[in-house]
């Protein structure tokens, strides 16, 4: 484990984006108190463009060769911002094996490699520490780890992704179609240029294995967590829901079953009158439910430079102050090493919950009795329908189908005959309710 030598700990960034430029303007013009008193000094910066400006950082910190920052013999805590699997990995990976802390925001590196990395930090007395990683400013993990460390979780359910939030929120309150709200966010600066690691709920499934792994301490390989993103949500959708009682949004879930681990990510009508349901724009929110203090709800910006850079500094400042203290950092890395090791992930073919079933279908007698009849078959039960938006040149109409708490498999197999029907045109959209249990009263 590094030692604090003459009051100052070195701290190397790699990385200077949004956010890791906004870390290194916090570190070398430290504006918190806690932070003026840390002793902490900015060594080296590694980027890409040395020659680039960069407001508030002297360009003589700039280096493009990654060694410098890493092999740097006073650097004892290293910051990464560079985002994507490699190379940060491979920094990241080296900086721990030369007995380095690393503090990171990367939600990827950390669900596919959050084992073998915190093995090696074990292995370093060193710590990893990724706050960020997990909805950007919402201190969600420390809570996690430390403050609910008396609970057994059983359920987690959350909005971690701030971009679709952002997109279902505008397609909502404007009607605007998928595609115009994604320009629109990507125009603001919400969005990706390459949209796909958010709209296809990428991002958030590798925030819900680092959420289930400090959970649980169960390590989920990434494509045993189920995932489907909001690409074929329409505007409609958004209507009819409200009309409902119920607003849209991408959820990722997480239950703990006797059989095991049960988590995925998926568009999700949610009941109107619950808070999960106002959480809009780019806001991110977790709930918890644990054993001894029920549920808990943790709600703020997921995104963005100022929110995950606190959660950057956050780490760092707990990292210096432990530092000094002379603790040892690795013995939570080391009690997560051991634990993680399963993997016990659930289908979701037993999963059993009510569906909001969007067909497009002829408008004459019979059609609703063969509809019926599939659903029958299929010991589904339906709990309304309602008929919208008649095409009149086509003799075709929107039927929403909400049917009763239904098995996945048993509802995938009515889905598969619906299509087959003469009288559907298509079937347009199956979206899962996500319900909530009323919370106790005392
Ligand atoms: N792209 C992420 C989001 C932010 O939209 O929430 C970084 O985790």
């Amino acid at each position: 484990m590094p030692r604090v030598a003459n009051g100052s700990i070195g701290v190397g960034l790699l990385g200077a984006g949004v956010v890791g430029s906004e870390v290194a303007r916090a570190l070398l013009c430290p504006s918190s108190p806690h932070f003026k008193s840390a002793g902490l000094t900015l060594r080296r910066i590694l980027v890409r463009e040395v020659r680039r400006k960069r407001t508030g950082i002297a360009s003589e910190l700039f280096t493009d060769d990654a060694e410098a920052v890493l092999a740097d013999r006073e650097t004892m805590i290293v910051v990464e911002a560079i985002g994507g699997e490699e190379p940060a990995r491979s920094y990241i990976s080296t900086a721990l094996s030369m007995g380095k802390h690393v503090v990171t925001a990367n939600k990827e590196v950390l669900a596919k490699h959050g084992d073998e990395l915190t093995r090696t930090a074990t292995a370093n007395g060193v710590e990893l520490s990724y706050e960020a990683s997990v909805g950007g400013g919402i201190p969600v993990l420390a809570v996690l780890k430390d403050s609910l460390g008396g609970n057994q979780i059983d359920t987690i359910r959350a909005i971690i992704n701030g971009t679709t939030n952002y997109i279902l929120t505008s397609m909502d309150h404007t009607g605007a179609s998928f595609d115009a709200s994604l320009l629109e966010a990507q125009r603001l600066g919400f969005a990706e240029s390459d949209p796909t690691a958010d709209v296809g709920g990428y991002d958030a499934v590798y925030k819900l294995a680092i959420l289930a792994r400090l959970a649980w301490g169960r390590s989920l390989a990434i494509d045993t967590i189920y995932r489907e993103g909001i690409e074929g949500i329409e505007s409609k959708d958004l209507r009819y829901a409200r009309e409902l009682g119920f607003r849209v949004k991408l959820m990722a879930m997480a239950t703990e079953q006797p059989a095991g681990l049960r988590c995925r990510v998926h568009p999700a009508l949610v009941p109107a009158d619950v808070p999960m349901a106002s959480v809009n724009g780019v806001l991110n929110a977790v709930e918890f439910n644990g054993d001894r203090v029920g549920p808990l709800w943790l709600q703020g910006r997921g995104a963005g430079s100022g929110p995950t850079a606190s959660a950057v500094l956050g780490d760092v400042l707990r990292i210096a102050r432990g530092m000094k203290a002379g603790r040892s950092l690795s013995k939570a890395n080391a009690e997560i090493a051991t634990a993680a090791s399963s993997n016990c992930a659930l289908s979701m073919d037993e999963l059993e919950v009510r569906y909001y079933v969007r067909l497009s279908a002829l408008d004459r007698s019979g059609v609703l009795a063969k509809i019926a009849t599939v659903f029958g078959e299929t010991q589904i039960s339906i709990a309304s329908v309602i008929q919208k938006d008649l095409d009149g040149t086509r003799g075709v109409a929107d039927l929403v189908v909400m049917t009763h708490p239904a098995r996945e498999r048993d509802m995938q197999t009515a889905a598969s005959r619906l299509r087959d029907l003469d009288v559907v045109s298509s079937l347009d959209n199956l979206i899962r309710v996500e319900d909530y249990e009323p919370l106790p009263s005392s």
